[in-house]
C-alpha cells in the first residue's frame, strides 16, 4: 500500500483529532529520522499508523487481542492507554496486512518503551510526545533536546512521562522502567567516553 492509501484510511478510520496528531507525529518522526540517521519512509509510516488502535474501545481491543493470542501482562489489559499499542500492531499486521517488523515493533511498544529500543522505536516514541499538536508543560525543552540527542531528549520525555503516571494514579508499567534505566546506562556510557 503506498502513503497515499494509508493516509486515506487513517483519515477515516481516526477521526479529525487522531488523524491530525498522527499526521504531526509522522512528520516529526520523519524529521528525526533525517536527523538521526534512520528510516525516513519507514518513520514516516510507523509516524502515521501508531495509534491504529485507538479508534477502538478497551473491550474491543481486550476482544482483538485474545482473537490474535496476544500475550499480554494484565497491566497492559487494564488500560486502554497502554494496551492501543500492542493491539493497534497486531490490527495493522492482520488486518492491514503490514508485515514491516520494525514498523509493527514501533507501533508495540510506543506507550511504554522497552529495554532495547531500536533507532525507530525510539524515534516513534519522542515523535509521539513532540509533535507540534502538544501542549503540555515541559515540551519546549523536549523539543530542544530533540535538536541535540536524541537519548537525552527521550530520557526527559520518560521522566515527565513517569512522572505523570504518579501524579494521576495510573500503574506504572515496569517496561518503562527499564527504558529509563538503558537510557541512562547508554547516556554515563558516552559521558565516560565509552
Ligand atoms: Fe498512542
Ligand atoms: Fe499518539
Amino acid at each position: 500500500m503506498d502513503l497515499k492509501r494509508y493516509r486515506k484510511l487513517m483519515e477515516e478510520h481516526l477521526g479529525e483529532e487522531l488523524y491530525r496528531h498522527s499526521l504531526g507525529v509522522a512528520e516529526t518522526a520523519e524529521r528525526l529520522a533525517g536527523r538521526y540517521r534512520a528510516d525516513c519512509r519507514r518513520a514516516y509510516l510507523a509516524g502515521l499508523l501508531h495509534d491504529y488502535g485507538k479508534a477502538c474501545t478497551r473491550e474491543e481491543l481486550c476482544r482483538k487481542a485474545e482473537l490474535y493470542g496476544l500475550q499480554l501482562d494484565r497491566i497492559t489489559l487494564a488500560e486502554r492507554r497502554l494496551l492501543h499499542a500492542p493491539v493497534g500492531a497486531a490490527l495493522l499486521r492482520h488486518e492491514l496486512g503490514l508485515s514491516d517488523p520494525a514498523v509493527l515493533r514501533a507501533v508495540a511498544y510506543h506507550t511504554t518503551g522497552h529495554e532495547k529500543m531500536s533507532l525507530l522505536d525510539k524515534v516513534i516514541y519522542l515523535a509521539d510526545m513532540i509533535e507540534p499538536g502538544r501542549d503540555f508543560g515541559g515540551v519546549e525543552k523536549l523539543r530542544e533536546l530533540a535538536q541535540v540527542s536524541l537519548d537525552a531528549a527521550l530520557l526527559a520525555a520518560v521522566n515527565l512521562t513517569i512522572a505523570s503516571v504518579i501524579r494521576r494514579g495510573f500503574p506504572l508499567h515496569p517496561r518503562s522502567v527499564y527504558f529509563r534505566n538503558s537510557l541512562l546506562a547508554g547516556l554515563k556510557e558516552k559521558e565516560n567516553g565509552g
